[in-house]
């Protein structure tokens, strides 16, 4: 798929207030400098069209950017940052989640996780959380470019079997990096064929 137009359309603490269209979207989701807005730049093939940080977190609001003008991604805060204030967490916390219960125009999330650790808690029950709300989502692997392939097999094969100690499948996954954009044809090609899945339905 080629990207022709992405902008920016608002940020929102709220899900209600997000962008009224009908357009399908797609939601990029774990910890905090895990690398969310970063793919979203390398998607895109824009360096500055989503913030990024070296210090966790950096992204706090749900973030609208508009592509091609028929589809949204949508960039949101990590989770499992333990330095922001009881309160403020909560109120994350709470709009991650009011966002994938509410929100109907979400038609996939990309669960991300850092090729280089072993599955940690927190992703492991946020797929638990997504898997019992009948959320549909897949898995990217970021930073690959921090790795030799023969450690990105090894990685990615570990993590399946520790997926498949509570699945009976595994989701869908990605490798990428937003170094090199390894893993963009991929996962642009998923949306793509999810969007145009979208269309048949809707003639239907
Ligand atoms: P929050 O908004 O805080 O939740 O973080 P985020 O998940 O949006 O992460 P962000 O994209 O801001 O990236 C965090 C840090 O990781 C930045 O220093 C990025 O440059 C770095 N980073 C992200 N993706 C990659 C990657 O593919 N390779 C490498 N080497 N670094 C990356
Ligand atoms: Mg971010």
């Amino acid at each position: 798929m080629i990207i022709k137009s992405a902008e920016f359309i608002m940020s929102n603490s709220e899900v209600a207030k997000c962008p009224k269209d009908t357009l399908p979207e797609y939601a990029f989701i774990g910890r905090s400098n895990v690398g969310k807005s970063s793919l979203i730049n390398m998607l895109t093939n824009h360096k500055n069209l989503a913030k990024t940080s070296g210090r966790p977190g950096k992204t706090q609001l749900i973030n609208h950017f508009l592509i091609n003008k028929n589809w949204f991604l949508v960039d949101l805060p990590g989770y499992g940052y333990a330095r922001v204030s009881k309160t403020s967490k909560k109120k994350f916390q709470r709009f991650i989640t009011d966002y994938f219960e509410e929100r109907q125009q979400l038609v996939l999330a990309f669960v991300l996780v850092d090729i280089r650790h072993e599955a940690q808690k927190i992703d492991l029950e946020f797929m638990e959380y997504m898997g019992e709300n009948g959320i549909p989502f897949s898995i990217i692997f970021t930073k690959a470019d921090k790795l030799k392939p023969k450690a990105i097999e090894r990685n990615v094969a570990a993590y399946l079997q520790e997926l498949l100690k509570t699945w009976e499948e595994t989701p869908k996954y990605f490798v990428t990096s937003s170094a090199s954009a390894v893993g963009r044809d991929e996962v642009l090609n998923e949306i793509d064929s999810t969007n145009q899945q979208m269309n048949a339905l809707k003639q239907n």
